[in-house]
Order: structure tokens, then sequence, then C-alpha cells
């Protein structure tokens, strides 16, 4: 318990009923000042727990946001003024005697609910004020119950926490780096860890067997709703295992996280591969809390003479309901040219509409360049019905996958907190996702260390884009929770994968040879994984943001404007580092 302490008897929340008649001696922030008649003025005074109302003479001093301690008599309130609202409803202090602890500025927002309408930035400036709100004293605790209960998961199934540096080598995990200039070697640079994952795997090597670390993590990329400069993921690694205890090791602590919170446990966490995810959903973070599934048309169009169709190597379309979306029959050319405009925005060469009539007649620009039988094998295989809208896709696979799995979204998709939480571990991810136009090279699906499938190493130089990884994703609500795989522990089949992204084995021992080299020195085959902190307390909170469940965010522009960091440095320091700075380009 945090009371009594010297200066406090009991927290402003938790007076109660029970209370009744006792003396209490409370510290905190007065919330609100009300005058009451000439003699009276009630004050709500409000620590982290809440508020409580007390009844001073009208001539106290004590203004809004002052620090206040005062000492009291806990009453019943009179019948009639009982506040049912809060915890504190049917009591109130009286015979109080106030000493300020330390006076305040008038906040630059009100201290509650209407700050969430205030503009981020001043949020943000002023965070020690705004974190003392109710929704921001909950999603902190709320994180900090989070951690608490990962660790707890994780010790509990022997994983032991080390701590790994902060200024190491650059390293090849995909984002931009921030880097950290040495004073000892101008010229030089420390990156930050995007991960820990190079440490995480040499810590298998030196055989710690199962490694966690609740560990912050640096990337310089566009900051979004679910992204930032810094944040927090728990990061795991284990040696002798397969994908299935990788899995079930994270489960528990992402079922315990969730309980801690939400008060019962997720069911347990469904799989799905990632081609069925795309291939249902059109995305590899598939959001399973609504329908709207993709459904594969190709063979009903296979010998179709609407030009658009003939040929193409995917059909797809979606079957909107007008349960999901009341005007879809009725969607007028103004909704339908959108629809058209967002599936050519990410990729479509065009999109095919069909409204469905009575009798399953087909209202569409395309319907006089299909056969009965295709028309009727449409309905068939999509199961439309009167009031229905189809979209539809022709062209290569994931073209096809990609648009519609973006209109899914765009017509379904609920908030990211709303609903029931669909947690799904997304596994088989290709090892290679496509070739890098300007370097002609296959590029890695999850980073260059993942272990192939046994299953298909056979046809790693024969048709590697087919190769799976035993690469996997976890899943919450259609947001990207964590990665992870089962690694590459042989130096042989590493240079093999490493031929295919055109590395050579000059090129990896320059990048990668403080990595590589210690795998000659006995690495166990081992596995683990990533999750993000930060977006899953965001979505057990409620918050569509990453940013309200961070106690000192950045703006979505990378800046702090409490501390207005990023900020120039001096001559004298720059020069001592050997770093001259070029002047800013011009706006463009
Ligand atoms: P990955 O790069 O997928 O994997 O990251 C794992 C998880 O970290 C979270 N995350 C972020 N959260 C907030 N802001 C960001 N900028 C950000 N970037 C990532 C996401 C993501 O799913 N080393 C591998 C894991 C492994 O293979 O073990 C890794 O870091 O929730
Ligand atoms: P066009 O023959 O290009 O005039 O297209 C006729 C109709 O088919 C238009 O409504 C286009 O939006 C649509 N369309 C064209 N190409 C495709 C495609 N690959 N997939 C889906 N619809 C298409």
């Amino acid at each position: 318990m945090s009371e009594p302490t010297s200066l406090r008897s009991h927290l402003c929340g938790r007076v109660t009923a029970d209370l009744v008649g006792s003396k209490v001696v409370l510290c905190g922030w007065i919330a609100r000042r009300r005058e009451h008649g000439e003699h009276l003025a009630f004050l709500d005074l409000r620590d982290h727990t809440g508020v409580v109302q007390c009844v001073v003479d009208a001539s106290v001093d004590a203004r809004s946001e002052w620090v206040v301690r005062i000492e009291g008599t806990v009453q019943a309130r009179p019948a009639g003024t009982v506040n049912e609202n809060i915890r504190t409803g049917s009591v109130e202090i009286v015979d109080c005697v106030v000493t300020t602890l330390n006076k305040a500025e008038a906040p630059p927002f009100p201290v509650d609910s209407r700050a969430d309408d205030v503009d981020e930035n001043v949020r943000l400036k002023y965070r020690y004020i705004d974190i003392r709100r109710e929704r921001m004293q909950r999603n902190l605790r709320i994180r900090a119950k989070v951690n608490s209960a990962i660790r707890r998961a994780m010790e509990q199934q022997e994983f032991v926490e080390v701590e790994t540096p902060f200024l190491m080598p650059s390293t090849p995990e995909g984002a931009r780096e921030f880097l950290v200039p040495s004073r000892k070697e101008p010229g030089s640079f420390y990156a930050l860890p995007q991960s820990p994952q190079l440490w995480k795997q040499l810590l298998m090597v030196a055989g710690v067997d199962r490694y966690y670390q609740i560990a912050r993590c640096l990337r310089d990329e566009d900051l979004r709703a679910d992204r930032q400069y810094e944040f927090m993921q728990l990061d795991a690694e284990m040696s002798f295992v397969g994908v299935d205890d990788v899995l079930g090791a994270i489960s528990r602590a992402v079922v315990a996280a969730a309980e801690s919170v939400i008060g019962s446990a997720p069911p347990e966490i469904e799989r799905i591969t990632w081609r069925d995810a795309m291939n249902r959903f059109g995305v590899d973070k598939p959001d399973m809390r609504f329908g709207l599934e993709l459904i594969e048309l190709t063979s009903v169009f296979a010998a179709t003479e609407f030009k658009a169709f003939a040929q193409a190597p995917s059909i797809k379309g979606i079957r909107v309901d007008a349960a999901t979306y009341p005007e879809a029959a009725a969607a007028g050319r103004n909704k339908l040219d959108q629809l058209t405009d967002r599936a050519k925005q990410v990729g479509a060469k065009g999109l095919v509409w069909m409204r469905v009539g009575e009798g399953g007649a087909l209202d569409s620009p395309v319907a006089k360049f299909l056969g009965d039988a295709e028309k009727q094998n449409l309905l068939t295989r999509t199961g439309a019905v009167t009031g229905d809208l189809l979209l539809l896709v022709a062209d290569e696979w994931s073209t096809t996958c990609e648009v519609l799995g973006q209109l899914r979204n765009d017509i379904g998709r609920p908030p990211v907190h709303e609903g029931p939480y669909r947690y799904v571990w997304v596994v088989d991810f290709p090892l290679f996702v496509g070739i890098n136009a300007q370097t002609g090279r296959a590029q890695p699906g999850h980073h260059p260390f993942c272990q192939p499938h046994p299953d298909d190493i056979d046809r790693l130089e024969t048709d590697p884009m087919s190769v799976r990884a035993l690469a996997y994703d976890l899943v919450l609500n259609g947001w990207e929770l964590g990665s992870g795989s089962i690694r590459i522990h042989d130096p042989e089949m590493q240079r093999r994968v490493f031929r295919h992204l055109g590395i050579t084995d000059e090129e990896a021992d320059r990048r990668f040879g403080f990595f590589l080299q210690p795998f000659r020195f006995g690495a166990p085959p081992h596995g683990g994984f990533a999750f993000g902190i930060d977006r899953l307390v965001a979505i057990l909170a409620g918050e569509e943001n990453i940013r309200e469940v961070i106690a000192f965010p950045k703006t979505q522009s990378g800046l702090d404007p409490m501390t207005n960091a990023p900020t120039q440095v001096g001559d004298a320091q720059l020069a001592e580092l050997g770093i001259r700075t070029l002047p800013k380009p011009a706006k463009s």
C-alpha cells in the first residue's frame, strides 16, 4: 500500500463511507473550486486515485492545480447530494485545515476529458499536466500492468532477463538507424539498436538458452498512429526449439498481459498461414473481427470474353452485403467511382462493380460482356443475393489480394480497439518477397537470417520465390503486434540464402562478419520473437494511437514540443565529434 506517508493518511479516491467519522489527511491538486454561498467553498481534491470533495471556509485561498494538504473529518454527504458516479461520492471532508504546499499558474487546458480536444502539440508541450488526467493515469497504469504481467510470464517459463547494448554497429534490419558519432574515432558512428536481434542470437550461441528483455528499440522511420522513433518490445529468444515452442511461450506472455488488463484470458490464439491470410483477407495482418472475405473467382471466368478478365492470372471479388454496408445495392455512381479510384490508387487496373438486383439480375457496366453461365456461377460462388454489391479485380495474384484487402478494410474495418479481441498467428511467411527493382536481387521477407521451411529447402535454388520461411507474425485486430522466426544456425545455409539476396561471401564477411563468426563456434538451433508493447497496450487501453500510452512521445513529425528536441548543438561540441553540418536544404 502506498498510504499512509509522512504527509498524508489516505489517498483521495479511496475515502469511502467506511471512513465516516475518521480524521484524514489528504494531499493532492485542486481539481475544481466551487463557491457555495458566502461562507463556504467546495474543493475537489485530486490525486492519481480520484477526487474527493472537501468543504472549506470561503476565505481559504486555494485555486485550480495548487498543491495542498487538507486535514479534516470524513462525513456522509447530506441526502440528495450523493454523486453515484465516483467512488467517493457518498462522503465529503469537513472541518478542513488547508495547507498550501505549492501554488500553481493557471493550467493551459482543463485537467479533465475536455483536454482530449486540445491540440496535441499543446498537450505534449505540457505533458506533465496532461498526465494528471484520469485517461493518461489509467493508460500508464495499464502499461505498467502489462509490463509486469509479461515479466512474470517470461520468468515463470525460465526466461532470463539480459540487458543488451545501446551503442552498437550499424546492422541490417530494414529500418533507417539513428546514428551516434564517436568522439574517440571521428568519422565513425555507433548505431542505436533497431532491436536487440544481434545480441539475442549471440546469447543463444553463448548458452543462455532462454533470453528476454523489455527492450527499447529505435528506428528512424516516418511516424504514424502505430509508430514512434522509440518504442518498446518484449524481445525473446530460445534455443533448441521449433515454431510451436516459440508461439507457445509468446502466447503465454500475451495472454497474461491481456488478462491483467481485461480480467479474463483471450481464447486460444488461432493460426493461419500467410497464404491463407492473403487469399482470404488480402493482407498479411488480417483483421478477423469482420467478414467480407475475398472470394476466388479465377475459374468462373476461365473462358470469358470480357477483355479485362480474359487471361488474368487471378480474379478475386468481395461480396459487400447490405448488413455490412447498408448502401451496398443502392450505392450511387459517386460511391462506386470512389471505390474504383481507391482500387486504382492501390494498384488495380480497374474495378468491376455489380449491384445485385431482384432475381439475381446484375446491374453493372460490364454485365453485357458476361455470359449467362458466368453470371450464374458468379452468383453461386459468391453467394450473392439481392441487395449485395460485388467488387471484382483481375490482375496478378498479389495485386488482386492487395487491392481487395485494402477495399475490405476501407469498407468494413471497425476502429482497432472496438469489438472482440481477435489475436491470430500468421505463419509460413515467404522467405523472399519480390525482386528489388534497383538491385535485381530477391528481398528478404523478414530479415536475412530466417530459416527456410524444411519442406521447401530443396527448391531454394530452383524456385526461390515459392520457399516459405519459418517466420511468423502475431496480429491483433488488424495491427501487427510482433514478428519472429526460427533462425539459420548453419553457416552453409546462411551462405545459400545470402547468395539469393545477392550478398557475396566477401560482402557477408564485411557486413555481418562479427555476427556470422560466432556461428562457427557452436550455434544451437534457435528462434525467437518480438512484439510491440506500445501497440498491445494501446489496443488494450482502447486507444487508436500509441502516443496515448507513452508518457513522453514525439509528435507525428518527430518533435518533442516540451523539450524542443531535436535541438541544435554548438560548434565546439560538433568539432569535438569531428562533425561539420551542411546548410539546411531549401524547403521545396
Ligand atoms: P519487427 O521489426 O517486426 O521484428 O518488430 C517487432 C514489433 O515491434 C513493433 N514495432 C514498433 N512499434 C512502434 N513503433 C515502431 N516504429 C515500431 N517498429 C516495430 C511492432 C513490431 O511487430 N528483431 C525482430 C523480431 C525477431 O525476429 O525476433 C523485430 O524487431 O509491434
Ligand atoms: P476497360 O475495358 O479498360 O474500359 O474496362 C472496363 C471495365 O472493367 C471498367 O469498369 C474497368 O474499371 C474494369 N476493369 C478494367 N481492368 C480491370 C481489372 N484488371 N480488374 C477489374 N476491373 C477491371
